[in-house]
């Protein structure tokens, strides 16, 4: 479909003429141009201050280099372990699944090319903490801890338990802090103060970019260098698509055409769910990734003048065609609350050929000769059309293949669509004050100094079921 190098989105199916009526008029989608452009200005503006730092992470900086050299001496270690959370978390494992698969750490080691095993321990769920310590050797484990805050209690707790394992399996703190580093704010936070005091290895977050926006500063790249994958491919990715989302025309703006739709859409069309669902297994952390970065940015309370709004759309992931069997059922007739992007994939890197068994069968002869890439997308077409013929927005975005270049272009590409709707919205994309206010009931629930535990009302035995 594409027929170039270049991610190609196809919103015809959007489009209120081809679906029976519903869905965004074309006249609306034109008619947002010059809004478009002024939400485009501010952007620029926006940027031009420094207030939108994640643009500036395309761009190949001596940390990259430094980036590099510690990835190439970290390769003497087995197993590295990031501790992290949301922002600090998410978009390594997109990387990881996308570049490296989801199985990159079942392979052998010759599988990995003798690059380490990447986990990402993206919660404190004591069972999934104390199963991944029980079956790794902490002696040939590498701990990147990330926080931009450098005090989230998730993180702070998962290092609090490695650190401990460290000092009881190593020979003293010289020892504990080769098997460190610390990617957090340059100048605040309690691992800043940790790692100054000790001598700990670190990389920064600049204070400019917020958590979701984060993946190709340190927070992603280190983890990606780490097992191998093509950092400077990434970011050239980024770079290309940054070019082709500096118009203010709508219509030559990718980021800014996907902004709009899934703008009007909620707006204008009633379809506040925004389904991102990847015919790929291995873009699946993509859409996990980009369901974070929606939420977190326009889900808001009040607009940037201070009104409140209670405003934004709900993401949800699916897997294609998996879950044609599980939720498809309901976008196709349920509510008309929904838009669903496909990913895909033009090129493949593997295919697996069917046989051509039971060919008196026809239930089964027409797959012989076929492959299973080939049932893959031909299932994603299918359920596009069948959609559509049921006046359900659909549309479709296509990268020419899975590498690191295209990777980095849809990850910049989702996050500039970001910082647009934001615009559309009249919200502020780069804060996250509900977060906050999570993590403080949290820190004076688990008794932190200075923070008064908040009222929580024990059950009331008229409305619990026992
Ligand atoms: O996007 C965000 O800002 C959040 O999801 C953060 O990444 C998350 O709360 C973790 O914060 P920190 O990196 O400060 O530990």
């Amino acid at each position: 479909m594409s027929g170039n190098d270049r991610l190609t989105l196809d919103y015809g199916n959007v489009m209120a003429p081809r679906l029976g009526g519903r869905g965004i008029e074309p006249e609306a989608l034109e008619g947002l141009a010059d809004r478009f452009r002024a939400v485009h200005e501010d952007t620029e503006a926006r940027r031009a201050d420094g207030e939108l730092g994640f643009y500036g992470l395309a761009e190949r900086t001596a940390l990259v280099d430094q980036i590099e050299a510690f990835a190439d001496r970290g390769q003497m270690f087995q197993n590295v372990v990031v501790l992290g959370i949301g922002g600090s978390a998410l978009g390594t494992t997109a990387l990881l699944h996308a570049l490296r698969g989801p199985d990159w750490n079942e392979r052998s080691d010759e599988g990995r090319e003798h690059f380490p095993r990447l986990f990402v321990l993206d919660n404190v769920d004591p069972d999934t903490v104390a199963s991944l310590l029980d079956r790794i050797d902490v002696r040939t484990t590498l701990f990147n801890v990330i926080s931009k805050s450098g005090t989230t209690a998730e993180t702070m707790s998962q290092y609090l338990v490695v650190r401990e394992r460290l000092e009881e399996a190593l020979d003293g703190p010289e020892a504990v802090r080769r098997h460190l580093v610390f990617t957090t704010d340059p100048e605040s936070g309690v691992l800043r103060r940790i790692a100054d005091g000790e001598g700990v290895v670190t990389l920064p977050v600049p204070g400019n970019v917020g958590g979701r926006f984060s993946v190709l500063s340190a927070v992603g790249l280190l983890p990606a260098a780490m097992v191998g994958i093509d950092i400077d491919g990434l970011l050239a990715g980024a770079r290309a698509m940054d070019e082709r989302c500096r118009t203010g025309e709508l219509a030559g703006n990718p980021a800014g055409l996907f902004a709009a739709v899934q703008w009007l859409a909620d707006t204008g069309a009633q379809a506040p769910i925004h389904v991102m669902m990847p015919y790929s297994d291995r873009l699946y952390s993509v859409a996990d990734w980009f369901r974070q970065l929606w939420a977190e940015s326009l889900g808001k309370r009040v607009d940037r003048a201070g009104n409140e709004v209670f405003t934004g759309p709900t993401p949800v992931k699916a897997l294609g065609a998996t879950d044609q069997h599980s939720q498809v059922q309901l976008y196709m007739e349920g509510p008309f609350d929904k838009t669903v992007t496909f990913l895909a994939v033009a090129e493949r890197d593997q295919d697996v050929p069917i046989p051509e068994l039971y060919g008196e069968i026809d239930a089964l002869g027409y797959l012989g000769g076929r492959t299973l890439g080939e049932l893959l997308d031909a299932e994603r077409r299918a359920t596009g059309a069948a959609l559509t013929e049921r006046g359900r927005m659909n549309m479709t975005l296509e990268l020419p293949r899975i590498d690191e270049r295209a990777i980095g272009s849809l990850l910049m590409m989702l996050e500039i669509a970001t910082v647009y709707a934001g615009g559309l919205y009249g919200v502020d994309p780069l804060d996250q004050p509900g977060v906050e206010l999570g993590k403080r009931l949290t820190y004076g629930q688990m008794g932190r100094p200075g923070v008064e535990p908040a009222e929580i009302p024990e059950p009331d035995p008229r409305w619990v079921s026992r």
